[in-house]
């Protein structure tokens, strides 16, 4: 590892740094930037130093680098996924598996989703009723996890969507926790993650139910989603060429997938792309809506305004084949991920020499291109810390002011699917509710797991709209 001992960065303990950076992400960001400057670095437990880097040319460099220069580095979610996931792979096999995987979530298709997504948010939100306090973040996750059930694995089977979704949560809750944490530093990601499948395994055969122990009722959880993953691979499996192309699913997309040698993915190859779309694909979004109804909520008139433009482009019903007019809700959207992205640095490792804001990062250095940093920076962006959607919707930024998304021959998978799935969620809530922030504590932005979430769930008291309802 290049040695990191020039470039400025708390010299904290590690432990210290991680608590500070959990409880209050944005604050310590901020500070390590006032005190050390556009380059900086970090140190959490049980990693390598990283470097932060926040200064514009240094990030634009690293946003339009590809495989010659950047490796990507996505070590510290090993432990949730199998070593075969595309996050993992890199240069030429990385390109060869994105060339299959891409095609599934462009175009058309969209409309196909929309229409899902509407239903399952509204059987979501159906259930919200006047005077009820939620917490949002727990039914944004109910409604994001259904679409990738549905969309991506083309479950539809209700009984069969709820067993998932309960082991799907109970896994990441067990899994995402100071514990398994503590484990994945002292035995590595791949050795807990290798101990857990094998662990899980007995679910394999049909009729077992999680044991209470917690450790393996973890195990059990992971067991449980994989047997069901592998029965959906094996049912896509039985059909007919024809079959398979009449389905709508991004699994059966995969399943008929080529390679240009005429192979195509094998099962255990299939599970963990399915299982970095579902784990990569539903926390996200369920987190990246809830800043946008944050800020939306907390910046008067600009519920009325997307209600506005929903009414306009749709009436009082629902057209998923308009989703791409609603232009300011999308803007919402943006403009929250940009004042707090899920994800605050997307991670590289050089594979040569950069040279920025006057210092050396050799060959080997891992980055944090900063997201948060170059999202908020006074020398990109005009009036940073305010939520102005109308620059999104009079603009387009460029890449690398701009990446909530992650950048480059890395770029999101799902982006173009989870812009679309924001729209028709934020579309349905303020059509058919009316929400309040709940008088709790402020909200401020807390890390959980990888991503930097709402403290609280975000609380709001709901009304809902009858007279549009009424009309629908
Ligand atoms: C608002 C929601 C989302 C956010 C903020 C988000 C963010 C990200 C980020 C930051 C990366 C890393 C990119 C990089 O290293 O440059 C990533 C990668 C990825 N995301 Fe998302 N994501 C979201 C939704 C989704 C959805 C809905 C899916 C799929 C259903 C998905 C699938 C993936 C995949 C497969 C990768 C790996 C791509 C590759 O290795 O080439 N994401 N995402």
């Amino acid at each position: 590892m290049p040695d990191s001992a020039t470039i400025p960065g708390s010299k904290a303990p590690s432990i210290l740094q991680l608590a500070r950076m959990s409880q209050d992400p944005h604050g310590y960001l901020r500070e390590q930037h006032r005190l050390y400057g556009d380059v900086f670095t970090v140190r959490l437990p049980g990693q390598h130093v990283v470097t932060v880097v926040a200064n514009p040319d240094g990030v634009r460099a690293l946003t339009t680098g590809g495989y010659d220069e950047i490796a990507r580095n996505a070590e510290g979610i090993r432990f949730i996924m199998g070593d075969q996931a595309i996050i993992f792979q890199q240069d030429a096999q990385h390109k060869e598996t994105r060339k299959l995987m891409t095609p599934p979530f462009l175009g058309e298709r969209m409309r196909a989703y929309g229409i899902e997504m509407q239903g399952l948010a509204d059987a979501v939100l159906s259930r919200f009723a006047d005077g009820d306090h939620r917490v949002l973040h727990k039914d944004m996750q109910e409604i994001t996890l259904s679409v990738i059930l549905r969309c991506i694995f083309g479950i539809t089977d209700e009984q069969r969507m709820q067993q998932l979704r309960e082991d799907i949560v109970g896994y990441l809750d067990g899994v995402l926790t100071p514990w398994f944490y503590a484990a994945t530093l002292i035995l590595s990601g791949a050795r807990v993650r290798d101990f857990l499948r094998r662990r899980g395994r007995r679910m394999l055969t049909p009729g077992r139910t999680p044991s209470r122990w917690p450790v393996q009722s973890v195990a059990d959880r992971l067991g449980a989603i994989d047997a069901v993953l592998f029965d959906e691979i094996a049912r896509r499996r039985r059909l007919s060429a024809e079959e398979l192309g009449q389905r709508q699913d991004i699994l059966s997309m995969l399943v008929a997938a080529r390679y240009d040698d005429g192979t195509g993915f094998s099962d255990e190859e299939l599970r963990d792309q399915l299982m970095i779309l579902l784990i990569g694909g539903h926390e996200t979004t369920a987190t990246t809506l809830c800043w946008a109804l944050y800020c939306a909520l907390t910046h008067p008139g600009t519920i009325e305004k997307m209600r506005a433009e929903v009414q306009s482009v749709m009436g009082d019903g629902f057209d998923a084949g308009k989703i791409k007019q609603l232009n300011y809700i999308g803007a919402v959207s943006s403009e929250s991920a940009r004042l707090y992205p899920v994800a605050w640095g997307i991670p590289r490792q050089l594979k040569k020499e950069l040279r920025v804001a006057g210092r050396v990062l050799p060959a080997g250095t891992l980055c944090s291109v900063s997201v948060f940093h170059t999202q908020r920076d006074p020398r990109v962006w005009e009036a940073p810390d305010e939520f102005r959607p109308e620059r999104f919707v009079t603009g387009k930024a460029s890449i690398y002011t701009f990446f909530p998304f992650g950048a480059g021959v890395w770029r999101c998978l799902g982006a173009q699917f989870a812009e679309y799935e924001m729209r028709v969620v934020l579309a349905r809530i303020v059509q058919t509710l009316d929400l309040t922030l709940a008088p709790s504590m402020p909200i401020r932005p807390l890390m959980r797991g990888f991503t930097m979430a709402p403290s609280e769930g975000l609380p709001v008291r709901v009304q809902r709209r009858r007279a549009v309802e009424a009309a629908a």
